[in-house]
């Protein structure tokens, strides 16, 4: 597991190189980071061919037939299953939806469960992560599984694949303590996939996303950046506001591969990977 380095780091001196990417502003809304809650509604709808049918993966049960997640979290949740060996335990019980499922579902809910609770327990369309592809409601598999709140337990394999969730990417998203921040309740079945170490560096510390990426603007390019470290690489993730008008020139720190993801709200957020031979490599050259 890796380890991450809060504290801030002083680069006044150190050199940088750094290339530039472009990126459309209208990608703030696009990537693995989205924070999407009540104030942070759904602006843009994920292109259809990032979407891929949980019917890909046969061994995985899945509560009705035509799931669709987006593609990289699909992945992360085969490896996640097969890790905790819950592939024959757990069942999908919901994972992407369109608006008007969201809207179907709210308005169900309403009639079903009244208004409190589906306040606690359901996003209002355009509020709610699965219509990003990003977020995956797993459960019991049982005779009976309830497609709101689905039994998940603290124990056995399910225990497991919350212990393993992060190492894969993925973070249960709304948890006890956190609803100030996240306006849910505790869910224990939603888990939101981020992407590795995003979702390492959260369950270290303690962070629901709402507070993740706060505390990302606290370390814009120009600064210190968040430094995470594992036995294969050395990740740096940074901020960078978005500029005015239509496009925003994004710096690039040298590294081997970076992953770059819109916050959904004024920027986008860099995670930069250099393999521990490379950086060998660069601090001899430097
Ligand atoms: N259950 C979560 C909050 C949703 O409806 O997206
Ligand atoms: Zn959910």
């Amino acid at each position: 597991m890796g380890q991450t380095n809060l504290a801030k780091r002083n680069q006044s001196g150190r050199h940088i190189t750094f290339n530039t990417i472009q990126a459309a502003n209208s990608e703030i809304h696009q990537g693995h980071l989205v924070l999407i809650n009540r104030d942070n509604p759904i602006q843009q709808t994920i292109a259809s061919d990032s979407l891929t049918p949980l019917s890909l993966i046969p061994a995985i049960h899945t509560l009705r037939e035509g799931m669709l997640l987006e593609r990289t979290c699909l992945r992360h949740l085969a490896d996640l299953l097969e890790a905790c060996q819950g592939i024959n335990d757990i069942i999908a019980v919901s994972g992407y939806r369109t608006k008007l499922e969201q809207e179907e579902i709210y308005e169900s809910s309403l009639t079903d469960n009244g208004a409190e609770y589906t306040a606690r327990y359901v996003a209002l369309p355009d509020r709610s992560e699965h219509q990003t592809g990003l977020a995956i409601d797993v459960g019991k598999l049982n005779k009976d599984v309830d497609f709101i709140a689905p039994a998940f337990p603290d124990s056995g394999v399910y225990k497991s694949f919350k212990q393993l969730a992060a190492r894969y990417g993925f973070i249960q998203r709304y948890k006890e303590g956190k609803e100030s921040f996240t306006q849910i309740s505790c869910e224990p079945w939603h888990f939101r996939y981020l992407g590795y170490p995003h979702a390492e560096i959260m369950e270290q510390n303690d962070w629901c996303l709402e507070e993740y990426i706060d505390r990302l603007e606290s370390y814009p390019f120009e600064y210190d950046h968040l430094v995470f470290e594992d036995e294969q690489s050395f990740v740096e993730i940074y901020y960078v506001a978005a500029d005015a008008g239509t496009s925003t020139t994004i710096p690039l720190v040298e590294c081997d591969r970076f992953h770059l993801s819109g916050n959904n709200r004024d920027g986008f957020i860099v995670t930069a990977f250099l393999d521990k031979g490379s950086r060998a490599r660069l601090t001899a050259l430097s």
